[in-house]
């Protein structure tokens, strides 16, 4: 196992339409390890391919609740995941990413969905969540198509993101000299 690198915005393969995936062999289970290792190393919630750039259609999510009232396990790897039903209602709720880091802002997403693919060994996977692990799924699933929760937000909203994170960016630059 090992962490990767993240990838930051600005970087092209956040905006490329990710390959599907169609060998399930140990190249690809080492790659869910790597992500989930990643993932919680940057204290994420979630994690697609592309953020490590990788541009195959692979999706980590895991909320790490210890409610004890919320019994099914929400920490799921999905390979070639889509969303097959999204519900009519939706809801408001602060996003951030871990490949736009410094930026959040609130984003409009149906409330459940139920999400198709396989699994890392290539058996059929179906996922019914709803609320933040339904969130998180949409998230995930949005960067293996090249979109980021930027692009969710109305005109204006994202304007001001994208000079605030041009902001961030000159700052770093500063800091590495
Ligand atoms: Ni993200």
């Amino acid at each position: 196992m090992a962490i990767r690198e993240i990838v930051y915005l600005g970087d092209p393969v956040l905006r490329a339409e990710a390959e599907d995936v169609t060998v399930f062999d140990d190249d690809l289970r080492v790659l869910v390890r790597d992500m989930f290792e990643t993932m919680y190393h940057a204290d994420g919630i979630g994690l697609a391919a592309p953020q490590i750039g990788v541009s195959t259609r692979v999706i980590v999510v895991d909320l790490r609740r210890q409610d004890e009232d919320e019994p099914e396990p929400q920490r799921v790897a999905v390979v070639n995941p889509v969303v097959t039903w999204a519900s009519k209602e939706v809801a408001k709720q602060t996003e951030g990413c871990l490949s736009i880091p410094g930026l959040e802002e609130v984003v409009q997403r149906p409330v459940a969905v139920t999400v198709a693919g396989q699994d890392p060994d290539g058996n059929e996977l179906v996922v019914e969540a709803d609320d933040l692990f339904a969130r998180a799924l949409q998230h995930e699933i949005d960067h293996v198509d090249g979109i980021l929760f930027v692009d969710r937000v109305s005109p204006l909203k994202r304007r001001m993101l994208l000079k605030k994170w041009k902001k961030i960016e000159a700052e770093a630059a500063a800091e590495a000299g």
